[in-house]
């Protein structure tokens, strides 16, 4: 396995991801081609730490001026606590993602969301204004899209979720954002007939369970958007199944290089290298 030599020094500035488990990230072959590319002094591992331990790695992070973590499963809730302030986007969302520290002053955000909308729009529709969009699943990552989606003036938002009561629960919490709405699950054909942009935000069809569909892509629009979070497979049978059917189709690994993306900007400041990125985390997936 080929690696990058260090160029390390006394001004390197550190960066990490902590989760449990840990050992699968590709964010650190991620962030650490985002900082050869824009020429960043910095490198950025992983750390495996259990909940036990977040308030130690927190002050951690402190006594030894870590200038940024991206947070994932389980802590996204729990790390919360331990921060100074929690932008806006996080706490409506109610999970942190990425940590900047400036000086000492630790804030939480929350990119997923904002990461995902931004790869549909580079890489779909550009334009959201007005559309039509379904979502289905209403569990963590469901969240941070609806409340990003709610941001963008669509005609409707319509979540549905096998679980009814979490789909209604998550509608009431954007419902001020935009029009945002909870379907039973027995409408999903009808509405995806409607639909401008249909979102699966469930595991359904991830590997190993790769022939598993969470919907029929028959039920589509010709030259709707068919969006799916999964990323491995890179293009699941629901995709493919849409591409046939005519529809545009949008993966998700746009939505992890772009959740990466505006990380990489909170804590440079600079234009994230976002097709280094992709290309790195590709790479790692051949
Ligand atoms: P994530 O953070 O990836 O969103 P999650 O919070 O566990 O994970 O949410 C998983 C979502 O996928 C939920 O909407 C879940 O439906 P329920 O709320 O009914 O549990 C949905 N989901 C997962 N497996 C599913 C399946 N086999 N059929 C239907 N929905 C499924």
């Amino acid at each position: 396995e080929e690696r990058e030599p260090a160029g390390i020094d006394s001004h390197t500035s550190l960066y990490g991801v902590i989760g449990d488990p840990v050992r699968h990230s590709k964010s650190p072959v991620m962030l650490n081609r985002a900082f050869r590319e824009a020429g960043v002094n910095g490198v950025y591992v992983a750390w495996h730490i259990r909940q036990e331990s977040l308030g130690d790695f927190v002050a951690g992070v402190r006594a030894m001026g870590i200038r940024g973590v991206n947070v994932t499963i389980p802590h996204k809730l729990n790390i919360m606590r331990h921060l100074d302030r929690i932008d806006d986007g996080a706490l409506a969302i109610g999970a942190v993602n990425t940590i900047v520290n400036e000086e000492g002053a630790l804030t939480g955000y929350n990119t997923d969301g904002i990461g995902y909308v931004r790869s549909l729009k580079e890489e779909a529709e550009p334009e959201l204004e007005g559309k039509r969009i379904v979502v289905l699943g209403a569990g963590g990552a469901a969240r941070g899209i609806v409340y990003a989606l709610s941001g963008e003036g669509p005609d409707s938002l319509v979540i549905v979720n096998r679980t009814a009561e979490k789909a209604e629960e998550l509608a009431d919490l954007f419902r001020s954002r935009a029009d945002v709405r909870a379907a039973g699950i027995d409408r999903l054909r009808e509405l995806c007939g409607e639909a401008d942009i249909v979102i699966n935000t469930t595991s359904i069809g991830m590997y190993p369970n790769v022939e598993e569909v969470p919907l029929d892509a028959g039920w589509l629009k010709e030259g709707a958007v068919a969006s799916d979070l999964i990323y491995n497979p890179l293009k699941t049978r629901f995709l493919r199944e849409a591409e046939e059917r005519g529809c545009r189709i949008h993966g998700g690994l746009g939505m992890f290089v772009y959740q990466g993306a505006y990380a990489f900007e909170y804590w440079t400041g600079l234009p994230a290298p976002i097709e280094a990125m992709r290309e790195a985390v590709l790479q790692t997936m051949e």
